[in-house]
């Protein structure tokens, strides 16, 4: 019978109830969050005469006390305490005593929990933010050295028109600065202070909820106290901010796992980020990009996890919410180890220019510029200019050559309206470089692309 709540009980909890109820195993990871809380709502309590000062010293030395044993190994976290907030205060009467007892008026669990969580995310989204901008720096680098790289475009996994290697990495940076701005919109949108809400209808002691807000660093304080004690949309949009992000790191990776392979060979990650096989000796494994795509499910995972925890709770505080934790905190993880990795695989690996380069003088990667010279040039309609430049490509095929080395007297065979002036059209270069359009491939475009980038990142 050692239970803060045990007063209305005559018999104590099993210990498989508590096995099964306990969260302290994994919520005490909000240790920090929770003393904080705890300080912040006794300082407030102090201010509105419901503490006195020595009260308030006593809890705040107790309370740095707690911390430092936990950060010291010391504290013992007990199962039968079933929860961190219960433990740390339980350490903490036995410290100090009655005043100890004190530190719960005007709260729940409910509300401290609720803002010991939405604390921790609120931090995590800046912390992803802070990793995201880090890696998009080394994008950058990346791309700096590469704008006039012809690469093969591709749609539908084919050639489909010739790019360059830094508007390949402008796409990512691009979706890279959109996760960004989803993170930083849900830290201001979910930057509201659940505490003093108590347990779901607020609390009759005179309290000073923007006071704890201030002192705990919230914009302001939350609107309804039913909806603050069960809302979870804070956790729910980390989950699926990441999740977005993790799909994009996953489609990146996916890309550097078949440009290492010899069938493209675009890039080399370098050996610190590459893996052997136990049996084939010549194996160098892109692990890293493999891992990272395979790391997307479980984020995503955890977001149908929490959607489907949250779907029919009634209002408001639930146990089922208890299991909003474990999910965020493996997705957080998951987000910073991965942003980390694929920074320093990117920042060490080899990009293979000449190959990237040589990869374009297949698949008449040109032919949309046959067409647009027949527009332009000879008034000829698109959909007829389509289908003469299609026979110019059955040509090659035919003869076995790409369309931009092709012999002029063939296309003039094909259109006696052609002239001479198309072979500077189907170069490659001069393909890629003709896509000057708002946001297109031509290096003018990209260099702009990246100063962009550049200048959002203060590089
Ligand atoms: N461990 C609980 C959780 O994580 C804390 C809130 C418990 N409140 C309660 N009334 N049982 O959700």
């Amino acid at each position: 019978m050692d239970k803060m709540w045990s007063g209305r009980f005559s018999a104590s909890a099993s210990t498989l109830l508590d096995k099964f109820n306990a969260s302290i195993m994994y919520d005490r990871k909000l240790y920090r969050e929770d003393i904080e809380g705890s300080i912040a709502h006794a300082a407030m309590l102090t201010q509105q005469g419901i503490l006195t000062n020595d009260e308030l010293t006593q809890i705040v030395d107790g309370l740095n006390q707690v911390k430092s044993e936990i950060e010291s190994g010391e504290f013992e976290w007990k199962i039968s305490d079933e929860d961190l907030h219960m433990g740390i205060e339980k350490r903490l009467t036995a410290l100090i005593g009655d005043a100890g007892k004190k530190l719960h008026t005007a709260r729940s669990r409910n509300d401290q929990v609720a803002t010991d969580f939405r604390r921790f995310v609120l931090r995590k989204n800046l912390e992803i933010v802070d990793a995201l901008k880090l890696l998009m720096r080394e994008i950058v680098v990346v791309a700096d050295k590469h704008t006039e790289t012809l690469l093969p475009g591709m749609t539908h996994l084919q050639h489909a028109q010739p790019t360059n290697f830094a508007f390949h990495l402008c796409a990512y940076l691009s979706m890279f600065k959109r996760d960004i701005a989803r993170l930083e919109e849900s830290h201001k949108r979910n930057n509201v202070s659940p505490l003093g809400c108590a347990a779901l209808a607020g609390t009759p002691h005179a309290i000073d909820r923007d006071k704890t807000a201030e002192l705990l660093g919230f914009e302001s304080v939350s609107i309804n106290c039913l909806d603050t004690v069960s809302d979870r949309d804070f956790a729910l949009e980390i989950l699926f901010n990441i999740s977005t992000m993790m799909m994009h790191i996953s489609r990146l990776s996916e890309e550097l796992v078949m440009w290492s392979s010899y069938e493209f060979g675009f890039v080399e990650l370098s050996d610190e980020y590459s893996t052997g096989s136990s049996i084939m000796p010549q194996k160098k494994n892109p692990d890293v990009p493999e891992l990272l795509r395979g790391k997307t499910g479980r984020v995503y995972g955890s977001l149908m996890g929490l959607l489907t925890v949250m779907k029919g709770l009634p209002l408001a505080y639930n146990k089922d919410t208890q299991e909003d934790k474990e999910g965020v905190f493996d997705s957080v993880e998951t987000a910073e180890i991965s942003l980390e990795i694929l920074k320093e695989a990117i920042k060490t690996m080899e990009v293979k220019a000449h190959n990237m380069e040589s990869a374009c003088a297949v698949g008449h990667l040109s032919a949309t510029d046959l067409a647009d010279y027949l527009v332009e040039k000879c008034d000829i309609p698109f959909r007829e200019a389509h289908f003469i430049t299609g026979r110019a490509v059955a040509k090659g095929e035919e003869l076995n050559v790409d369309l931009s080395k092709m012999d002029f007297k063939y296309l003039k065979e094909i259109d006696e309206r052609i002239g001479e002036d198309v072979m500077e059209f189907l170069g490659l270069r001069n393909s890629m470089n003709a896509r000057t359009s708002a946001g297109g491939t031509a290096t003018v475009r990209t260099l702009e692309q990246l100063e962009y980038f550049k200048k959002y990142l203060n590089f």
